[in-house]
């Protein structure tokens, strides 16, 4: 069943109901403003940090759910409605919300009356923008009361759900013509403070929120709107500051009416923060809010947005037979990969945005998904990341974007973070060619005195793995390795200790097979940086380990039929026969095989065979099987779940692409394609009722085979999928991977998937690429550039030249 519709050619999901499984959301913002907003108009806006700078208040784990948010009252006679249905919930006789690249839009009516509200953040400012139309679609004239509503978060979100004692006497407003101004804590340490603002005369205002709901009442009826029908003047003294704009609206049968609402995030410097005393400088507020005083200004803001997003969404593009496979690679794809660069694991309907900043290993590999639209900014990460990394090697697992320091209560010890750094890396430089990066001079912990090149960096990431193998001589596994619930060291018996951090984080003894096919994958990599730079020797020396390594997982991490995934604190197998639960795991066998482990061997096929056999499901292939049905003091949180979620057996869309991708290096491309339809949104849409996320964006989790309602989506949006699933159909599938000799084209689709274009710009250049299939699931026979046949897959690279025409033949 469905909730709505792609529509391809505007870019846009629409949605038809507002009663969705879930609020279905979307993100506003491109660099440092952003907001999350549902199809019902809830949501909240930040500006950097999610848990340190935020503007509005939502409340998670809140009965109705999404019910905060940046709201407009429509009041008609005795009907009182909003755009986006929340929070009256009066029925609407029309409702539309299309989500679109960085913005969405309300079409709703309500007896005779139509409103339209466009949401988006511009490109250049921070704030975000509303503009409502109304217009009467009757023969009468018609008199309406219109509220703006939205409730001040005190900046710290943390603080602001915890610290009421203080809180509830810190709150502080100003009130200019249109403009209210919320200035808490703007007297002691801070320097900014946000505004609402709309582009019209106002009657009356709000700021105290009391004084707006009334008491035990609640925001979706607001004493104002439906007893009162206009507002009192408050100025917040403490309690929870509002903003609440009242305008009278008179409208001639047709007449349409709009109006600009401006969320503002303003900064002073620190010596010019007043006008006068406890007066707050309001020319960063005038400026901006001089920008946006009509429509025009509107839409030339909007259509610099779409502007910016053609751009980007022109990079990489896909012309093929598939509609589904064309929209996710052309649009929904990209555009996830972009929100999960900005936000990492932080600010989400899922992630509270004061739990975990950006992560060491998310957002390296966000970055693969991320690296072709805007380089610069991935160069810029790939140093902040870099920065976070410690002198030997390891790295904090987690810092806070606006500081960008290490977040200390989470540590460092999970041994998989230092080879995402190589990963991230490598992703840029094949991508940019730019070896420079690898020049730059970067800190440890922050400490400019203990400086290297980010090459050494990559060096200590490497030999950090060489430096820390366990009794089999695989990898040890640390606090975790990519999956952050099997937690070998920890032995976590209490409730409320951490099932990561507690514990010894340096076990001398579990070990990581998984770690051990990323230093297969990774290493080489690594070699071929070093070589990059002219240093063989390095090269030679990396390559050395890698073969090692190779030879250490064939002897201790193959099990008969598949790849083992781990050894425990005891040296027991995990993900073996030899188990009675978690026989056997999707990491290992999908991370293994796509780094090449046993390919010649047979064995990755076979690895591969097995996950079919036992991990496949309707829904996508599970994390493990047999789930786990007891806890296991020392697996930790893997078996803490229960059978069928999360990482305890269910399907964790990540990894998913690594057997795709695996399946692509055997060259099956029926069976990879498989995996990939599996999890793909454009194909569950069609049962939105089960699997209840967003249809076009991809979730970190579906239930897999042991839970209760197999299927069911959980945790949109901020996932490595996003960018895992990018990699693995566009470089992969598709084939266009980028090697550091140029761009290579080695498609592995399924047989019937038909011939297909891709163009792609890279380096400078835009290359056309046309693929003939011929029903071959794999292998190019042809390789042709402007005319002239080619040897291998990659078309070399010409400094300087502007466009490739090139023909492959499969
Ligand atoms: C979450 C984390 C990620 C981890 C995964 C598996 O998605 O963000 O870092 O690898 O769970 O545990
Ligand atoms: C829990 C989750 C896992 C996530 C981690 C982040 O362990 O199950 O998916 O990566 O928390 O801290």
């Amino acid at each position: 069943m469905k909730f709505g519709y792609f529509d391809d050619a505007a870019k846009e999901y629409v949605i038809t109901t507002p009663k969705t499984p879930l609020p279905w959301i979307n993100y506003l913002g491109t660099n440092d403003f952003f907001s999350l907003i549902s199809n019902t108009a809830g949501g909240y806006s930040f500006y950097k940090d999610a848990k340190l700078l935020r503007l509005t208040r939502f409340r998670y784990n809140n009965v109705p759910g999404d019910s905060n948010g940046k709201y407009y009252y429509i009041k008609d006679g005795n009907t009182v409605w909003n755009p986006g249905w929340m929070p009256t919930k009066t029925d609407l006789d029309s409702y539309e919300c299309r989500h679109g690249i960085g913005y969405s839009k309300w079409n709703s009516s309500k007896n005779g009356v139509s409103a339209s509200v466009l949401a988006f953040v511009p490109t250049d400012d921070t704030c975000e923008i509303n503009q409502l139309k109304l217009t009467n679609n009757t023969d009468s004239v018609k008199e309406l009361k219109l509220f703006s509503y939205v409730e001040w978060c005190l900046w710290n979100a943390a603080d602001d759900m915890q610290n009421f004692q203080r809180n509830f006497s810190t709150g502080e407003v100003e009130v200019i013509d249109s403009t209210i101004y919320h200035k808490t804590e703007y007297r002691e340490r801070r320097n900014h403070y946000a505004i609402y603002h709309v582009n019209a005369k106002i009657d009356g205002f709000d700021t105290q929120r009391e004084n707006f709901l009334g008491a035990y009442r609640d925001n979706h009826d607001p004493e104002v709107v439906f007893d009162k029908g206009a507002c009192t003047g408050s100025i917040a003294h403490g309690w929870s500051p509002v903003a609440v704009h009242e305008i009278t609206v008179k409208l001639e049968p047709g007449e349409t009416k709009s109006y600009v609402f401006i969320l503002g995030y303003c900064e002073n410097p620190d010596n010019d923060k007043w006008e006068s005393k406890n007066v707050v400088n309001k020319k960063p507020a005038k400026a901006l809010i001089s920008k946006y005083q009509t429509d025009a200004d509107v839409d030339k803001a909007f259509a610099k947005l779409k502007e910016y997003w053609d751009n980007l969404l022109s990079i990489y593009t896909l012309e093929s037979s598939n509609d589904k496979v064309n929209r996710m690679v052309n649009i929904w794809n990209q555009y996830q990969c972009m929100v999960t660069f900005n936000m990492s694991r932080s600010a989400s309907y899922y992630e509270s945005g004061i739990g975990r900043g950006m992560g060491f290993r998310d957002s390296n590999q966000d970055l693969l998904g991320f690296v072709h639209l805007i380089p610069e900014r991935a160069r810029e990460r790939i140093i902040d990341i870099a920065s976070t990394q410690f002198e030997n090697g390891s790295a904090y697992h987690q810092y806070q974007p606006l500081t960008k320091r290490g977040n200390s209560d989470i540590g460092s010890g999970f041994n998989d973070d230092p080879l995402w750094l190589i990963a991230g890396t490598s992703a840029y430089v094949r991508e940019t060619g730019d070896v420079s990066i690898l020049k730059e001079i970067v800190p440890y912990d922050n400490d400019m005195s203990v400086a290297t090149t980010l090459m050494e960096h990559l060096k200590r990431s490497f030999d950090f793995t060489v430096n820390n193998k366990g009794p089999h001589k695989l990898p040890l596994i640390g606090r975790a390795d990519w999956n952050d619930c099997l937690n070998l060291n920890c032995f976590s018996e209490h409730p409320g200790e951490s099932f990561q951090c507690f514990g010894p984080s340096e076990g001398p003894v579990a070990e990581s097979v998984f770690i051990a096919g990323m230093f297969v994958k990774y290493g080489e990599e690594y070699a071929q940086l070093a070589e990059l730079l002219g240093d063989t020797a390095e090269a030679e020396r990396a390559r050395k380990e890698v073969k090692i390594m190779y030879d250490t997982v064939l002897e201790a991490g193959w099990d008969g039929d598949w790849f083992v995934r781990a050894y425990d604190a005891y040296s027991n197998k995990i993900g073996s026969k030899e188990c009675e639960e978690g026989k056997i795991f999707i990491e290992s066998n999908g991370f293994c095989s796509l780094a090449g482990i046993g390919v010649k061997e047979g064995l990755a096929e076979k690895a591969l065979d097995s996950v079919k056999k036992y991990l496949d499901c309707k829904y996508g292939v599970m994390i493990l099987q047999p789930a786990y049905t007891v806890y296991h003091l020392e697996l930790g949180e893997i078996s803490s779940y229960p059978p069928g979620y999360k990482e305890n057996a269910g399907i964790f869309c990540h990894n998913n692409p690594w057997v795709s991708i695996a399946e692509t290096v055997i060259g099956r491309g029926d069976r990879a394609f498989e995996i990939y339809k599996k999890t793909c949104p454009a194909y569950t849409e069609e049962i939105s009722e089960i699997h209840k996320t967003e249809p076009y964006v991809y979730c970190q989790m579906v239930a897999g085979n042991d839970a209760y309602i197999p299927g069911e989506g959980k945790n949109s949006w901020l996932t490595g999928t996003a960018a895992w699933t990018f990699v693995n159909i566009s470089q992969y599938i598709l084939g266009v991977y980028p090697t550091h000799k140029g761009l290579s084209v080695d498609p592995c689709v399924p047989s019937d998937f038909g011939d297909f274009k891709v163009t792609r710009k890279f380096r400078g250049a835009t290359y056309e690429i046309s693929v003939k299939t011929n029903g071959s699931q794999k292998g190019v026979k042809k390789l042709i550039v402007d005319g002239q046949e080619v040897e291998g897959t990659v078309i070399p690279f010409v400094e300087g030249k502007k466009e490739y025409k090139v023909e492959v033949v499969m």
